[in-house]
């Protein structure tokens, strides 16, 4: 294949087929970065463009749908260097301008970056191993895809709060009942579950599909997408801290951070 950090694959046996993303760095978590984010950018695409495909599903490991953003690309940034390079691929956000439905297929965790991604998926279909959190308050940052912004619209402020600021992880019945998730399902049937519903998309007008998606997105996403771009440059500020440095090296070194709080 011409990728290396993901795989992809046509499934289903309609006239219109599912294109199938799974993340594939394992020994990683799936930690997310620039070229994953690189390479699933240009595979969202080339799915979106061809005709052949209504629907497409995005999925991880058993173990990690995916564990973050990667913490040593990210370690070693500063302010200046993060802001300049915009730390983080442009390609993070490239799921955002996929017109077909993309279901997002979670098992294990979706933590920090990985849950901020599978929330950018158009629902997200659970198994019950999956566990859901923005930790990033522990490494001494915050989010930067749109945590702070798309959780509290998925889950309502208390939880969200809840979940920011103690970087606690929920399972996926607590994530049902929040509305993060649409169902929950046994692990070994989460596959088989999401293409399921893919290829029932894949079985109805794709110009009704298509505005569907756009409609409920110009209730929900358009009027984050300022937020979401003040949360980025935010999250580049965390960099200029010496927490941001403590909470990274503690994470690498397998101990606990010890924050100034400056
Ligand atoms: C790079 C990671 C990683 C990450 C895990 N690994 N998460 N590598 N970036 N985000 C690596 C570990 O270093 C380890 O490598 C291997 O994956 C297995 O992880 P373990 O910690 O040994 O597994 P376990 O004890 O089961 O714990 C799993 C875990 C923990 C709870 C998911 O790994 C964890 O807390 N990871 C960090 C989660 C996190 O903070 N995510 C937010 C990142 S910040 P070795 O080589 O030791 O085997 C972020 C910002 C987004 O996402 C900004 C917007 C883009």
């Amino acid at each position: 294949s011409q990728y290396e950090c993901i795989l992809t694959e046509v499934r289903g046996d309609g006239p219109r087929k599912t294109g199938l993303i799974t993340l594939n760095r394992p020994k990683q978590l799936n930690a997310l970065n620039d070229q994953l984010m690189d390479e699933l950018g240009q595979a969202l695409l080339a799915f979106d463009a061809d005709d052949g495909i209504g629907c497409i599903v995005l999925t991880g490991s058993e173990r990690a749908f995916a564990a973050g953003a990667d913490i040593p690309t990210m370690a070693p940034h500063n302010f200046m260097s993060a802001f300049k390079s915009g730390l983080i691929s442009k390609n993070w956000e490239t799921i955002l301008q996929v017109r077909k439905p993309v279901i997002g297929a979670v098992a294990g965790f979706a933590l920090g970056g990985g849950c901020e991604l599978a929330m950018m998926c158009d629902f997200i279909i659970a198994a019950d191993t999956a566990k859901f959190g923005q930790p990033e308050i522990k490494l001494g940052i915050i989010p930067g895809a749109g945590g702070t912004q798309r959780l509290p619209r998925a889950v309502g402020k208390s939880k969200a709060m809840d979940l920011l600021l103690t970087a606690r992880m929920m399972d996926a019945a607590e994530a049902e009942r929040g509305g993060l998730v649409s169902r929950v399902v046994p692990a070994d049937k989460l596959l088989d579950e999401a293409l399921a519903a893919a290829q029932t998309i894949n079985g109805f007008s794709a110009p009704s599909t298509l505005l569907i998606k756009e409609l409920v997105n110009r209730s929900f996403e358009g009027p984050l997408l300022d937020s979401v771009a003040v949360e980025r440059r935010y999250f580049h500020a965390l960099f200029g801290t010496e927490d941001q440095r403590e909470g990274m090296d503690a994470f690498l070194n397998k101990r606990a951070p010890n924050f100034q709080h400056r």
